[in-house]
């Protein structure tokens, strides 16, 4: 396995397991900073791969592989939440330095983990059951009224793994599969369907030491399930709202002693008097899309920030440096894959100087997220016309 190659003057090298686009954005400011990446990748043209000159090939599941690349590393942290519990313990036993931990990964691995654990802080969540048959099914829905939402507790992400389901009926292929190792093994996590007026998502970075920092309160738009657009900060915001959501976040990633960043999707949702108030989706344990808009729109960016907490260094600045950001996800269009996407930065970056065009050097898909566009000003429907316009030539999806 290659080994990271450390700069003089005492700078640590941070691993980092998995090489998708959230590995790659670490790369800027681990360069700025000096500080040595390397990178456990799935692939050697993984995204990260492209990017950090150390970037072992190997499996996030495989224990010696693992523990093989951690050795080499002053701290690990990840770019997915997928590494088994055993390969975590395994690495702690070992004492490598882990961020976030095991312990802390566990609520953001598995759903009805982080639904019993939040529920028992008392943090506001959907109406939720874990079920293990179709009669738990069809009771929880009778209960609560239907449809309602059935959850893989582990592996989904992007709206894979989240089912609406009409009966119990709808989920025989999932209920069929519970008990056998793998996602379903614990049983489905059964939720009501929110009818919430908006998603938001509150981004946290803590450092070991317990120092916390947390970003504006953005809001999220989904498209089939997959984010495509954040507003920064969420436009029209209930100030009341955008405090208590901030200090539910800080609370759960102190009580969970969450390390490195944290974010919390929330529903946007009308309480019993007709108040804006908030119930907790779920949780991610690492950068995450909701901070895209960090990286040109916030005095410090998300993975400068999840840097430096995983190094336990003192946080740096999380406020926003325009009065808005907005960020454009480029989902893979109709688009041939290994599409040319270069050819669109003349057209873009003469319309638009202001606008900042991510790309992760990842193969055209259609639905999969290949780059991001942040545009800041001082007007929001400005800043979203022209951050989508970017996205949207980008993927092809117009031509002018
Ligand atoms: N209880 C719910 N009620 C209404 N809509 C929901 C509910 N749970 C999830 N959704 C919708 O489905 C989307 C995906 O759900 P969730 O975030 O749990 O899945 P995921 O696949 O882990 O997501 P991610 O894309 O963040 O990895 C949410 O952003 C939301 O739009
Ligand atoms: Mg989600």
């Amino acid at each position: 396995m290659s080994q990271p190659k450390r700069a003089p003057g005492g700078f640590p090298v941070v691993g980092v397991v998995g090489g998708g686009q959230l590995a790659r954005m670490m790369q800027g400011p681990a360069v700025e900073l000096g500080i040595q990446l390397t990178v456990l990748a799935e692939t050697d043209t993984a995204a990260a791969a492209l990017v950090v000159p150390s970037s072992p090939v190997g499996e996030h599941t495989d224990l010696d592989t693992v523990l093989a690349f951690a050795r080499e590393c002053d701290v690990v942290t990840f770019d997915h939440e997928h590494v088994p519990a055993h390969v975590l313990e395994a690495l702690e036993d070992d004492g490598v330095t882990i961020h976030p931990t095991r312990a802390a990964l566990h609520f953001a691995q598995d759903k009805l983990a982080m639904r019993e654990r939040l529920s028992g802080l008392g943090i506001a969540c959907p109406r939720w059951a874990r079920a293990t048959t179709a009669e738990e099914v069809t009771a929880f829905g009778d209960e609560i009224g239907w449809p309602v939402i059935a959850k893989t507790p582990r592996g989904g992400y992007d709206g894979k793994g989240v089912a609406l389901a009409g009966s119990a009926d709808d989920l025989a292929d999932w209920i069929a599969r519970i008990g056998e190792p793998g996602p379903l093994e614990g049983g489905l996590l059964l939720e009501e369907k929110v009818d919430f007026v908006r998603e938001l998502a509150v981004l946290i970075a803590r450092s070991p030491s317990g120092q916390a920092a947390a970003w504006p309160v953005v809001e999220t738009v989904q498209t089939d399930g997959i984010c495509t657009e954040v507003l920064a900060p969420a436009p029209g915001l209930d100030p009341h709202l955008a405090s208590v959501a901030t200090e539910a976040g800080l609370r759960i990633a102190g009580e969970l002693g969450v390390t490195g960043v944290l974010a919390v999707e929330m529903f946007e949702v009308r309480g019993g008097s007709g108040e804006a108030a908030y119930v907790v989706n779920e949780l991610a344990m690492r950068p995450h899309n909701s901070g895209h808009w960090s990286m040109d729109g916030a005095v410090t960016g998300q993975f400068e920030q999840h840097l430096r907490a995983v190094l336990d260094l003192p946080l740096g600045d999380p406020r926003p440096r325009a009065p808005w950001t907005v960020m454009a996800n480029v989902l893979g269009g109709d688009l041939p894959e290994h599409e040319e996407l270069y050819s669109a930065y003349r057209h873009i970056m003469a319309r638009d100087p202001g606008a900042k065009v991510h790309v992760y050097g990842k193969g055209v898909r259609p639905g999969r997220k290949i780059g991001h566009v942040n545009v800041s000003a001082t007007d929001l429907g400005a800043a979203r016309e022209r951050a989508g316009h970017a996205a949207d030539y980008l993927r092809g999806v117009i031509t002018e």
